[in-house]
């Protein structure tokens, strides 16, 4: 049996922001900033409006979500609780862990994401099907 609270460890975390006058500067740091060392880097942008992306989760990688540019909701889903958050400022991540069901939407125009990943990428790690998802959340 799978843990049945992952959800609840998908939290918010903020940022460290370095304002300025002329800009703002958010540096992030494995295990400091992002609770995993980071491997993979990677930005959604040029999203049209109505798209939705995501709509998979993964069995090992971790994952920050954090709205660089622009907003977008995030709804995480465990098999068992769902949340819905809005992410909108460059100096918050929203931390989504293993074995949750993701969905990005409502992306404002413009919209950047980007993501720190706690692997490479591996299409193996996938679980791109709804129902097999939860059959591995019940069955492990
Ligand atoms: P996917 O993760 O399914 O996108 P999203 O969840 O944002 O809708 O990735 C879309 C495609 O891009 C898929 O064919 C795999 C490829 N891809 C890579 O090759 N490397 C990567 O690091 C990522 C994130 C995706």
């Amino acid at each position: 049996m799978k843990k049945e609270n992952l959800v609840d460890d998908c939290i918010i975390r903020e940022l460290p922001k370095i304002h300025n006058r002329a800009g703002n500067i958010t540096p992030l740091t494995s295990n400091i900033h992002v609770p995993f060392a980071i491997e993979r880097v990677y930005y959604l942008y040029d999203v049209p409006g109505g798209s939705v992306r995501g709509g998979h989760a993964h069995k090992e990688l971790k994952e920050l979500l954090v709205a660089a540019s622009g907003s977008f909701d995030v709804l995480i889903d465990d098999g068992f609780n769902k949340k819905i958050v809005n992410l909108n400022r460059p100096y918050y991540g929203l931390y989504v862990t293993s074995g949750v069901w993701r969905e990005l939407l409502n992306f404002s125009s413009g919209a950047i994401c980007l993501v720190l990943a706690s692997s490479k990428y591996s299409e193996a790690d996938y679980i791109r099907d709804y129902d097999e998802f939860k059959l591995y959340i019940h069955e492990g």
